[in-house]
C-alpha cells in the first residue's frame, strides 16, 4: 500500500505495515524486538507521535504504534463513526491479530480511555503502564465539558473541524510547550492525514464524545480497581494547555498504587513531542520494575 501523504523520511524512517480492517486498512509500525510496548495515540495524532520515542528506546524493545481508522494513514471501514468505543475494538483487533501478550502499554490523551477500555478487560495480558495526560472517566470538571462543546459541538465545533481543520492547524501547535519542536514538517504531518472536510469529522467527534461516550467512559471507570497491582509510571506535562489538571493525575495515582510519577514543568498535552526522552525512561523503568516477567512471558516478536 501507498502512504496517503508524504512525511520527512528523516523524521519518521520507519517501515510501513498495514493490516485490513473489515474494508478499510490500519496502518501501523512495528519495530525491534523484545519485550512488546504498544503506543496509543489521541486527536488528531497517529504513530507519528511517538517517532522520538521510538528513536529514543531503539534496540531495547518491541514498539508497536498504530493509526486508529481515520487518522494517520489508516483508512477506516466504511460505515465507521470514529468512536473511541469503536477505536478501542480496533486496536483489541490488532492486537489479537498480532499475537501481542505481556505487554507494556503507553497512553496519551484519548489513548488513555481507549487503551483502558482493553486493559480493564484484558489485565492479564498488561506487563505495565505508562500513563501521560489523559483520563478514563466521564467528565466531571467543567473546562473538559466546555471544551468537548466548543470543540465538538454542533455546528460551531463542527465547522472548526472540518472547514478549518482546527484541530490539527491550532489545538496541536499550542499543545506543545517547546515552541522551537513545533517546526513546518511537525505542522505538515499532523494537517495532512486530513485534507478535505470529510476526512476531518475524526478530530470532532473524539471531543464531542467527551460528552456523548459518557456511559462507555462509565463502564472503563468501573473496571479500573481491577488495574490496581500493575506497575505504572506517570508522566505528567504540568504545561498543558488542553486543560488537563493536576487532580486528573492524582486520580490516575489512586487507580494505580504502585505508581512512579514524573511531573514535567516544561511539557504541555503532547509530552511525547516536549519530552520524549522522559516518555522512553518511563518505559525503560516499567520495564526494568517487571522484569521477572520476562521469564514467563511467551515470546512475542515478529517472526
Ligand atoms: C479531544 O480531542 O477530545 C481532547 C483533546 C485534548 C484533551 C482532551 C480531549
Amino acid at each position: 500500500m501507498n502512504r496517503k501523504f508524504s512525511v520527512d523520511s528523516n523524521e519518521y524512517p520507519f517501515r510501513d505495515r498495514w493490516m485490513p480492517y473489515r474494508d478499510g486498512t490500519i496502518h501501523y509500525i512495528d519495530e525491534g524486538s523484545g519485550p512488546a510496548v504498544l503506543l496509543l495515540h489521541g486527536n488528531p495524532t497517529w504513530s507519528y507521535l511517538y517517532r522520538n520515542v521510538i528513536r529514543e528506546l531503539s534496540g531495547e524493545c518491541r514498539l508497536i504504534a498504530i493509526d486508529y481508522p481515520g487518522f494517520g494513514m489508516s483508512a477506516a471501514p466504511s460505515r465507521y463513526g470514529f468512536t473511541p468505543g469503536e477505536h478501542s475494538e480496533a486496536v483489541t483487533e490488532v492486537i489479537g491479530r498480532l499475537g501481542l501478550k505481556d505487554f507494556v502499554m503507553v497512553v496519551q490523551d484519548w489513548g488513555g480511555p481507549i487503551g483502558m477500555s482493553y486493559a480493564v478487560r484484558h489485565k492479564e495480558n498488561i506487563r505495565g503502564i505508562v500513563v501521560m495526560n489523559t483520563w478514563a472517566w466521564p467528565a466531571k470538571l467543567l473546562a473538559m465539558k466546555l471544551f468537548s462543546l466548543a470543540m465538538g459541538g454542533w455546528p460551531i465545533g463542527y465547522l472548526l473541524q472540518t472547514r478549518l481543520n482546527f484541530f490539527a492547524k491550532t489545538i496541536v501547535p499550542h499543545g506543545i510547550y517547546h515552541a522551537e519542536k513545533v517546526t513546518d514538517s511537525l505542522r505538515h504531518a499532523y494537517t495532512a492525514p486530513f485534507p478535505t472536510p470529510a476526512s476531518r469529522k475524526p478530530t470532532w467527534v473524539f471531543p464531542r464524545s467527551i460528552r456523548k461516550a459518557g456511559r462507555w467512559l462509565a463502564e472503563i471507570e468501573a473496571g479500573l480497581k481491577r488495574l490496581s497491582e500493575l506497575p505504572a509510571q506517570i508522566v505528567w506535562g504540568m504545561k498543558d494547555s488542553a486543560g488537563f489538571p493536576v487532580e486528573e493525575m492524582r486520580k490516575w495515582q489512586k487507580v494505580f498504587p504502585l505508581h512512579e510519577t514524573e511531573m514535567l514543568e516544561d511539557a504541555s498535552h503532547y509530552v511525547q513531542e516536549d519530552r520524549p526522552d522522559r516518555v522512553a525512561s518511563a518505559v525503560r523503568r516499567v520495564l526494568e520494575r517487571t522484569k521477572t516477567n520476562e521469564a514467563y512471558a511467551s515470546d512475542t516478536s515478529r517472526e
